[in-house]
């Protein structure tokens, strides 16, 4: 089940962050965070934002001992939800370029990769754009 965020997961929330990408998340009080929950057991999070026409993800992170259980697939869906609530025709996200498993859970949900940040990161790695129309 998906919920929304409330600081006292923030511990949980950072802990999976953490072991999940090389740079820890800041921005906690701002933006949607949403969490999934089974049981009582935090087991993922997204964090995104509505822009004009789209939503752009964040974060988007499942705890390691929860993976390939259809977290990341349910954190997904619930932002495809609310693009479709908001009447809004794209879901946007950025993706480290050595993100493989990243960047295959995206194609096999319909995400295309649009264009290359180079040199994003300060030891000259780049990012690339993903994106996904909404019908
Ligand atoms: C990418 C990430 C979010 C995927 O999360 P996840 O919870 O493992 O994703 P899912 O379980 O929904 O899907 C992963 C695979 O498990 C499989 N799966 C889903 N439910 C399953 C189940 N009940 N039993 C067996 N396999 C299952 C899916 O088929 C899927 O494989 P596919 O991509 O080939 O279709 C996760 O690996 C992660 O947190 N990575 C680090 C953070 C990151 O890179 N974020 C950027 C992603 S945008």
């Amino acid at each position: 089940m998906i919920y929304q965020y409330d600081p006292t997961m923030r511990w949980f929330l950072q802990d999976i962050d953490a072991k999940s990408f090389e740079w820890p998340w800041e921005n906690w009080d701002k933006y949607v965070i949403k969490v999934s929950m089974k049981e009582q057991v935090i087991r993922g999070f997204s964090i995104f934002q509505i822009v004009p026409n789209s939503v752009l993800i964040l974060r988007l992170a499942t705890h390691y001992h929860c993976r390939n259980e259809g977290v990341g697939s349910e954190l997904l869906a619930d932002i495809e939800a609310v693009a479709v609530r908001h009447q809004l025709q794209l879901i946007c996200t950025m993706v480290h370029e050595c993100n493989d498993l990243g960047i295959q859970f995206l194609c096999r949900r319909g995400f295309r990769a649009g264009k290359v940040n180079r040199e994003f990161f300060s030891d000259g790695r780049d990012t690339i754009n993903f994106y996904k129309s909404i019908e």
